[in-house]
C-alpha cells in the first residue's frame, strides 16, 4: 500500500473510534508490532536508497502524527463519555424537595375549613400587649397572664428613636406606650379581625406562636396554632359542636372518633371548654374553645347584646403528631433530614 493511502485509511478509521477499547485495537492495528505502519517502516530497507530518502521521512512523520492523534482521541473520549452512552440504561430520578409535615397538615386544615365556608386570614407574629392580652379580657394584674409564658421584646433602638421604620413602630402601638411581644397564641387576631369586619363571619387563623418555656417532647418555644372564630346574631355552642366534629371527621377521614367536652377556663370565653377526642384507645386534648366573652366584643366595638359567637384554638403540631404518630414535638424544627425525609 502507498504511504498516502495508508494515512487516509488510518485517519478515516480513527474518526469512527467510539471508545477506549476500539482505540486500543486501532493502535495495535497500525502501530503494534505487526501493525501496518510498523510493517511498512520495516519494509523500507527493501527499497532503493532514492526511494528510502523520499518515503522514509513521510512514513516517520505519519507515525508521529498517528501517535499524537491517538493521544488526543484518548483525552477526548475521557471527557466525552457520551460517545459511550448506553441508551438502555435506566434514567436517574431528579431529587425533589417536599413540604414539611407541619405545612402539609396546616394546608389540609385550611382546605377543610375553606370547604366549610370559613375564610382563612393571617396576622402578625410580633404583637402588642394590648392584642395579646388586654383586649382578650386579660388585664395586666390578671393571674391568667401566667398561663402564657411570654417572650417580651426589649427594643433599645425604639427608646433612643433610632428605628429604621418609625411608621411601623407607630402602627405597632409601641408609640402609645405599648409593650411588644411574640404572640403567645393566635387569639389576638380575633380582635384585629373584628375591628375591621362586621358579622356574620366565620374565620380560621393559622400561624406561628411562641412561648417562653422549657422544651420537652410535648412543648416547644415555637409552635403553630389555628384559631377559629364564628360570630353572628344567633351562633351557639350547638353550631360549635357541629363545626368541630365535622372538621375532625374530615381530618381523620374514615377513623372512628369520639368527642368529649370538658369545662375549662380562658378569660376571653364564657363558658370555656377543652375538647378531647378518642382515637383508638386514647383520649387526646385537641383544643381550647368557648363562647366569645362580652368584654372581647366590647374591645372590638361590637355591642355584646347584638352578637354572639364561638372561638377555638388548636395546636397544629399536636394534630400533626397524632396524624403521623410523631413521638417528639422537637423533631419538627430540628432540621434533622432523617426525620424530614420520611414525609
Ligand atoms: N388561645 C388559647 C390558647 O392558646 C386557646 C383558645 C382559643 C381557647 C380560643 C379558647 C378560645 O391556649
Amino acid at each position: 500500500m502507498k504511504i498516502e493511502n495508508l494515512r487516509e485509511v488510518a485517519f478515516r478509521e480513527l474518526e469512527r473510534v467510539r471508545n477506549q477499547k476500539e482505540l486500543n485495537s486501532f493502535k495495535v492495528k497500525y502501530l503494534g508490532r505487526k501493525g501496518s505502519l510498523t510493517q511498512f517502516l520495516r519494509k523500507l530497507k527493501e527499497l532503493s536508497l532514492e526511494e528510502r530518502k523520499t518515503v522514509g521521512p513521510i512514513a516517520q512523520k505519519l507515525k508521529r502524527e498517528l501517535e499524537g492523534a491517538i493521544e488526543f482521541k484518548k483525552k477526548e473520549l475521557e471527557i466525552e463519555p457520551s460517545l459511550e452512552f448506553d441508551i438502555t440504561r435506566p434514567g436517574q430520578k431528579p431529587k425533589l424537595g417536599h413540604l414539611h409535615p407541619l405545612t402539609k397538615v396546616e394546608a389540609e386544615m385550611r382546605r377543610i375549613f375553606l370547604a366549610m365556608n370559613f375564610s382563612v386570614v393571617e396576622g402578625p407574629e410580633l404583637e402588642t400587649e394590648y392584642y395579646n392580652f388586654d383586649a382578650l379580657n386579660i388585664p395586666p394584674y390578671h393571674p391568667a397572664r401566667e398561663s402564657w409564658d411570654t417572650f417580651w421584646l426589649k427594643l433599645p433602638a425604639a427608646k433612643s428613636g433610632k428605628l429604621a421604620r418609625p411608621d411601623l413602630l407607630r402602627k405597632s402601638g409601641l408609640g402609645k406606650g405599648q409593650k411588644l411581644l411574640l404572640r403567645a397564641h393566635t387569639s389576638p387576631m380575633q380582635i384585629r379581625y373584628m375591628e375591621t369586619h362586621q358579622p356574620p363571619f366565620q374565620i380560621v387563623v393559622p400561624g406561628r406562636t411562641f412561648r417562653y418555656e422549657a422544651t420537652d417532647s410535648t412543648h416547644e418555644t415555637t409552635f403553630n396554632q389555628m384559631e377559629g372564630l364564628m360570630v353572628g346574631k344567633d351562633i351557639s355552642l350547638a353550631n360549635f359542636k357541629f363545626v368541630v366534629e365535622e372538621f375532625f371527621r374530615r381530618f381523620f377521614s374514615g377513623q372512628k372518633i369520639e368527642f368529649r367536652y370538658l369545662p375549662s377556663y380562658y378569660p376571653f370565653v364564657e363558658p370555656g371548654l377543652d375538647v378531647a377526642i378518642k382515637l383508638g384507645a386514647k383520649w387526646l386534648e385537641v383544643m381550647g374553645a368557648g363562647m366569645v366573652h362580652p368584654h372581647v366584643f366590647e374591645a372590638a366595638h361590637y355591642n355584646p347584646r347584638d352578637y354572639q359567637g364561638f372561638a377555638f384554638g388548636m395546636g397544629v403540631d399536636r394534630l400533626t403528631m397524632i396524624k403521623y404518630k410523631v413521638p417528639d414535638i422537637r423533631l419538627f424544627r430540628s432540621g434533622d433530614l432523617r426525620f424530614i425525609n420520611q414525609f
